[in-house]
């Protein structure tokens, strides 16, 4: 897999450096809140169980999956759900966990629609943040770490289901989805 990266673009412990410190923030701003920690499948489940595992206070842990590009490197805007959560979030804190946000599109579809179940708040919390590329606004409100407009692997991120069990993040060759 390794040869199909440009460079590693963050390290194994640049990244879990990065999530203690965010866990310590939510565990601050979260305590005595119980909130549900939404993963987004299948991205976020490799930075999503090292937060939670980092966090110190009682959490609710849940699960959702929505479309993704499939092979193409670039969101097309439509975004469909294929597994919903399996409890509710009525009166509930909750934080969203996402991989990364590119354009927008997928983030804010989200959190429009859990918002529309009535929770007592809604967080985003992803470990990316590519906002050279937005087309909607929208922002997380924790973040790991602010990426340049480069295609990126591992750490959970595929390319076509490939590389998301990388520890580290890397960009990818152009030559891998050029043409696609
Ligand atoms: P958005 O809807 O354009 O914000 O895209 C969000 C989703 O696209 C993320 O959850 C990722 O699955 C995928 N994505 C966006 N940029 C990258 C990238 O650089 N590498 C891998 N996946 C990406
Ligand atoms: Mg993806």
């Amino acid at each position: 897999m390794y040869n199909d990266l440009d460079r590693i673009l963050i390290t194994s412990d640049q990244i879990q450096q990065r999530i203690a410190q965010i866990a310590n923030t939510l565990d601050n701003d979260y305590a005595d809140k119980n909130p549900v920690i939404v993963c987004i499948l299948k991205g976020s489940t490799l930075f999503f169980s090292d937060l939670v595992k980092n966090m110190k206070i009682p959490v609710v842990l849940d699960f959702i999956s929505i479309s993704s590009y499939g092979k193409a490197t670039k969101s097309s805007g439509e975004v469909k759900m294929i597994k919903d959560l399996s409890e509710s979030i009525e009166n509930r804190h909750v934080i969203v966990v996402e991989d990364i946000v590119d354009s927008g599109y997928t983030i804010s579809y989200l959190v429009r629609m859990l918002s529309s179940r009535n929770p007592a708040s809604i967080k985003i919390c992803s470990l990316l943040d590519k906002p050279s590329r937005r087309q909607v606004e929208v922002a997380p409100d924790y973040c790991g770490f602010e990426v340049e407009d480069y295609f990126v692997v591992g750490y959970g991120l595929d390319y076509d289901e490939k590389y998301r069990n990388l520890p580290e993040i890397g960009v990818l060759k152009p030559e891998v989805y050029s043409g696609k």
